[in-house]
């Protein structure tokens, strides 16, 4: 019996099996209202029929200026909420739960943006150069996010996942390569940390949802976080009722000099499980031994899926046919097996 078919309780949600749809910006639309397409329904709901236990909704603004693009989807407004609650109806019509990553893209955000903010005035690697967030704003920033997450509550999701990872804005707040505030919320680990204790704390007050959170735990820099410090920032986090780490890693300096194999992330997962945290691996996984393996060896608790999705929305059926486990994924067998008696 595989690890990878066997269900999984984290927080309040039970885990059908151990492959989640990992967040993919799909870049589907073509207005700035930042609305779900039909395109984007059947896309999520082809990867719901498809098996995978978990789908993790593409990075989404807290507000209007928040995008990695103009066309990003947003979560802050009605019509919006009310778009996602019919996903999350049809999601949940295939036993698969739905969280939607919470997002703003700070010194990465689309250049079109007239005013783009970060924590400190510094651009990243080419890109147009930010403007230094006051305090005031970091507060209000604070309730788009905190706003985001009661609409997410609202529209059904099971869990929301933090964008902590990738160089964005809270990535860019807890990493020394972005963050060289001398104020509260810049300096130390705990003040690099204060924006997002800040969400996480006003999150808990507010509303009654899982929270997961995204991390970059390696950021290709001497000068930059080591992955003892991103352990106690996923400590902190846990204090701040965190639930569950979804470990992936760079995007805080241009062209980070990496290797790329399957499984090139899985090393820090396993780092981050070791230190007592639950968490996933990402990257390159689509060899069903190896994510067998690394669930078998505590690696991780989950697995992420990105590209393999993409390519084959039926990503778990494979992994059942090969794990000889069709049992454990609800197939209509019983028909099936009807019908080729008739013939
Ligand atoms: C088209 C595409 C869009 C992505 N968009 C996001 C995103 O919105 N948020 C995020 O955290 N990661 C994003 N990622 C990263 C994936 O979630 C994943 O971590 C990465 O692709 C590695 O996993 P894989 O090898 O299984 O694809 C994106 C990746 C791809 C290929």
């Amino acid at each position: 019996m595989s690890k990878l078919l066997s269900p999984i309780k984290i927080g309040r949600n039970i885990f059908k099996n151990r492959v989640v749809m990992a967040p993919m910006c799909m870049f589907y639309s073509k207005t700035e209202n930042g609305v779900l397409t039909n395109r984007h329904f059947d896309h999520y709901v082809a990867r719901a029929l498809g098996g995978v236990s978990g789908i993790i909704v593409e990075a989404t603004r807290v507000n209007e200026f928040a995008g990695i693009r103009k066309v990003d989807l947003g979560l802050y407004n009605e019509e919006q909420k009310q778009a996602f609650k019919k996903l999350v109806n049809r999601v949940h019509d295939y036993d698969c739960k739905i969280g939607i990553q919470l997002s703003h893209a700070g010194r990465k955000a689309d250049s079109s943006y007239e005013d783009i903010v970060a924590p400190s005035s510094i651009a990243f690697g080419d890109c147009k150069i930010p403007r230094k967030l006051t305090v005031d704003e970091i507060k209000s920033l604070v309730k788009d996010f905190t706003n985001s997450a009661v609409l997410a509550k609202d529209a059904g999701f099971d869990f929301i996942e933090i964008h902590g990872a990738h160089g964005y804005l809270i990535s860019q707040f807890l990493s020394p390569l972005a963050n060289k505030r001398d104020d509260e919320y810049g300096g130390s680990l705990e003040n690099r940390y204060r924006f997002l204790g800040e969400i996480l704390k006003s999150i808990k007050e507010n509303v009654d949802i899982d929270v997961h959170l995204r991390i970059s735990a390696n950021e290709y820099s001497e000068d930059g976080n080591t992955i003892e410090d991103i352990i106690k920032i996923l400590k902190f986090a846990r204090e701040d009722k965190v639930v569950f780490n979804d470990i992936s890693s760079g995007g805080l300096i241009p062209n980070p000099p990496r290797e790329i194999f399957s499984g090139y992330q899985a090393l820090l997962s396993k780092k981050i499980k070791e230190s007592g945290l639950l968490c996933s691996a990402v990257g390159l996984l689509s060899d069903f031994r190896l994510c067998e393996y690394l669930l078998q060896s505590e690696t991780c608790d989950m697995i992420y899926q990105g590209r393999a999705l993409l390519r084959n929305p039926n990503l778990v059926y494979e992994f059942a046919n090969n794990l000889n486990e069709f049992e454990k994924i609800n197939l209509p067998l019983d028909s099936y097996v009807s019908i080729k008696n008739k013939r």
